[in-house]
This record gives structure tokens, sequence and C-alpha cells, in this order.
């Protein structure tokens, strides 16, 4: 039999290595290759799979990253949870740098990117509630047990990049309702409910964008010198929620396809 793994982390920018002791695996999909190898190792005695959403040298830049062979890779090696960190500038002048939020929705505002693994049927998923209940619940623990205070909800406004937004752009995905923003978390979130695995995010605030600042805009390097400075944090809280998810999942996730007649059959 080959590697197996029940859960996964995607790591984003800044989180490229998140398991001690770990093999490596390299995972070929009808979608071509993932970002990079996937690590697995035993976390909590549960096993568990890395892949850095980026590639770990940040090859892919966030509208390159082959979204479905990831999630494809994830579940052939029998992931059914998974747990997606990312970066994000925030939209609200209360949500500074250093915050984590663990979002309840999402808004695409990506163009281009191809967001479904079903070109023929008819495969319409539920997508009202784009993150798992109990992934979203086990986060917020986990960050509170190591001793963040976690903001409860909040909307990702999910921008095509790789620039960051203008200062109208900004103002607007604020009045809009959007908490924070980033460039990654669509199409992660539908593909992963295409697949009816669990998929859950903790965004961490790196700056503030655009429409909140004067002067200077938003840097990458800004971005990822505040990631840095969090990452052992962001760590902590990730190895801690590994270790507490649900071993039997009770959510609708696992249901996101019944009744539906596939095109073909899921790894
Ligand atoms: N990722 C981190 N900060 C961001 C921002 N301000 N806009 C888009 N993506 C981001």
């Amino acid at each position: 039999m080959g590697p197996t793994a029940e859960l996964a982390v995607i790591g984003g920018s800044g989180l490229y290595a998140l398991l001690d002791g770990a093999t490596e695996h390299r995972v070929e999909t009808p979608y071509g290759p993932p970002s990079d190898a996937i690590t697995i190792a035993e976390v909590g005695g549960r096993r568990v799979a890395f892949l850095p959403r980026h590639g770990r040298d940040h090859r892919y830049p966030p509208h390159l990253i082959p979204y479905r062979a990831n999630l494809w890779a994830l579940r052939s090696l029998g992931v059914r949870q998974v747990l997606a960190p990312c970066a994000v500038g925030g939209l609200r002048p209360d949500l500074g740098p250093g915050t984590f939020v663990v979002p309840d929705q999402l808004v695409d505002r990506t163009s281009g990117r191809v967001q479904t693994y079903y070109d023929r049927g008819a495969v319409h998923v539920p997508f009202a509630d784009p993150y798992c209940p109990d992934g979203r619940r086990t986060l917020l623990a986990a960050a509170t047990r190591e001793g963040v205070a976690p903001v409860d909800g909040g909307t990702v406004v999910v921008v095509e990049g790789p620039r960051f937004s203008t200062r109208a752009e900004s103002r607007w995905y604020a009045s809009i309702g959007g908490t924070v923003v980033n460039m990654t978390g669509h199409p992660e979130a539908v593909l992963a409910r295409e697949l009816a695995l669990c998929y859950s995010s903790i965004a961490l605030v790196t700056d503030l964008d655009a429409g909140l600042t004067e002067g200077e805009s938003v840097t990458q390097a800004e971005v990822f010198r505040v990631f840095g400075e969090n990452t052992d944090r962001l760590r902590a809280i990730l190895l801690d929620a590994l270790a507490a998810l649900p071993h039997e999942r009770t959510c609708a996730c696992g249901h996101a396809l019944d009744g539906i007649r596939l095109p073909f059959e899921l790894p």
C-alpha cells in the first residue's frame, strides 16, 4: 500500500514546512503534479500530510497554483480534513498585523482560474458555508489554548493578484462586508468542497490593506516579515488543532456530493 494520511495542512506564504520526522512523497494526479512533494508524519496519533501551496521555494504565484492537483493529491492519500493557513491583509482598522482570523465566509474576486473538477455532467455543490464548522471550531479552540485571541468569523475577499489592491478597490471590499483580503483562498475552498473534504482556514493578518493606510501601499516584504514573526505561533496552533480534529466527521462537508451522479470516481 502507498502512503496514507487522514488530515492535511496546506501551508501558505512563509510556511513551507510543518512536520518533524516526515517522509516525503511525490504524488501524481490527472491534473498534473501538486505544488510540491507532500510530507507525511504523525501528529497526536493522527497521520498528517503537509503541502506548501506555493511550493517550498515559492515558485507558484497565487494565480498559477495547481489548486486542482493539490486537493486531488491530498484526497488520493486518504485525507478528509484540511486546515489551510494563509496570510491576509486587514480591511478593518481594528484587525492589525498579527491578528488571527478564522473566517466563515468568502467573496470570490478572482478571474480566469479553473474553479471546478466538473466540466462534464451536472454537479453543483452547496457552498453557502464555504468552511467546515468543525474545523473552524477546532482552530478557534486551538488558537485560544495557544494564547491567541482569534477573531471568530469574517469574510475573506479573494482577489486575483498577483498585484495588491488599489485604495479604491480596498475601500470597496471593506464596504461590501469584507474583513480581510488575500489571493489564494479561492478556488481552494470550493475544490475541497467538490471533493467532499472538510476545509477550514486560519488567516494571519500581515498588513492593513491599501484602503486603510495613507502613504506607502502594502509591500511583499512587509507581508513576509510579519508572517515570519508569527510562524511559531501559527505552527503551534496548527499542531494543536490537528491533534484535536474530530475522528468522526459529522458535519455536512462529507455529504456535499450525496445524490449527485459524478462523471468520474473520486480518488
Ligand atoms: N496577502 C497578505 N496581505 C495581502 C493584501 N493586502 N492583499 C492581498 N493579499 C494579501
